[in-house]
């Protein structure tokens, strides 16, 4: 039987970094409000003309490369999540697979916003268990910041969301003692106009109108209080059903990765858990919600500060739009 684990992790945010404060300069708001209600700082939004999706991405990959021993070569399979694709279509995966030289190698573009990098990571873990690729890399990367309404009335979302990548490198093990023990994925599709963007949408009669730009449709809509509500309830469901799942319990956790939605709602699951604030990795005060590169940024900045070691019972968990919702428990 093969069990996969993660061999190697990188990230890339881009170095144009976006104060509170600098947002003052498009919106009302202010640096208390951002960071009473959401504990950001700053974030990262990219330099046209030198970052792309892809670029990130292909940054991010290779230092997952460089640190599991291995090459661009060696990988069977790239998993890519995104809601920000370079294109339309395809999908920025290719981008990265030709990047990477990897031509003729599969590569899967997936969506599922906030939780696509653990519905990623289980793709991978199970094409791995089943025998099919012995090594995969499992990638979020998003340019939000082009896409955000960065005046008054888009406030509400811009405030929250940044640029960056993360990347995992997930091999073939024998060893299920220090492995991905399981992956737990949830969808609730009635709330998917709770946090969307509708537009281009190719059910319109005209999707690429004047009168949809002035519609607002091409803007993030969020419906925040709902989006909160959901997720401090499902992130401490879906957590608790990886531990069931596994016999353990809270305190057997060394380490918490959430999706860095909001501080607070992080703040909520940490102490509903019982962990410490040293258990539980929060970097959106510097880097915002990055979306499907909120968790690898995360897990490979705690790998690069020794937050977790080699027998630790690491957890990742994500709640994003859709709703979905998703969990993740390694044995490191
Ligand atoms: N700066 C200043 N004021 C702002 C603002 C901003 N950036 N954004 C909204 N406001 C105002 C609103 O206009 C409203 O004013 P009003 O009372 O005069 O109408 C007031 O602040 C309260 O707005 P509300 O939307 O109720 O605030 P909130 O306390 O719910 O906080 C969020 C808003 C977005 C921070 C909060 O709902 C949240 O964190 N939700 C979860 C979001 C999330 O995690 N998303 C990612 C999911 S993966």
């Amino acid at each position: 039987m093969a069990y996969s684990r993660i061999t190697g992790l990188g990230y890339y945010v881009p170095d144009n970094v976006v104060t509170n404060n600098d947002l003052t300069k498009w919106m009302e708001t202010s640096d208390e409000w951002i960071q009473e209600r959401t504990g950001i700082k700053e974030r990262r939004y990219f330099e046209f003309g030198k970052d792309t999706n892809y670029s990130m991405a292909t940054a991010a990959s290779r230092q997952a490369l460089d640190r599991a021993g291995i090459t661009a070569d060696d990988v069977d399979v790239i998993v890519y999540a995104t809601i920000t694709p370079d294109y339309f279509f395809p999908g920025s995966a290719f981008l990265m697979q030709r990047e990477l030289k990897m031509d003729g190698k599969p590569v899967i573009d997936i969506r599922e916003q906030c939780s696509g990098f653990v519905y990623a990571l289980s793709i991978a873990d199970q094409f791995i268990k089943s025998g099919m690729y012995k090594t995969a890399l499992v990638v979020g990367s998003e340019i939000q910041s082009s896409l955000l309404n960065k005046s008054t009335a888009g406030r509400n979302t811009a405030i929250i969301f940044g640029d960056g990548a993360g990347a995992a490198v997930v091999q073939a093990t024998s060893d299920p003692a220090h492995s991905i023990l399981s992956t737990h994925l949830h969808a609730d599709g009635r709330y998917a106009e709770e946090l969307y963007m509708k537009d281009p949408g190719s059910s319109r009669e005209r999707p690429f109108s004047k009168e949809l730009i002035d519609e607002g449709g091409f803007n993030v809509f969020m419906n925040g209080n709902a989006v909160f509500k959901h997720a401090i309830v499902k992130f401490g469901e879906v957590i608790q059903e990886a531990l069931t799942a596994n016999g353990y319990q809270s305190s057997d956790v060394n380490l918490l990765v959430p999706h860095q939605a909001n501080i607070r709602i992080s703040d909520y699951v940490r102490q509903q858990m019982g962990l410490s604030e040293d258990q539980v990795i929060n970097n959106i005060q510097r880097f915002g919600n990055t979306t499907a590169a909120s968790i690898p940024i995360a897990m490979a900045e705690a790998w690069e500060k020794n937050k977790f070691k080699e027998g630790d019972l690491v957890c990742l968990a994500a709640f994003g739009s859709g709703f979905t919702w998703a969990s993740a428990l390694i044995r490191w």
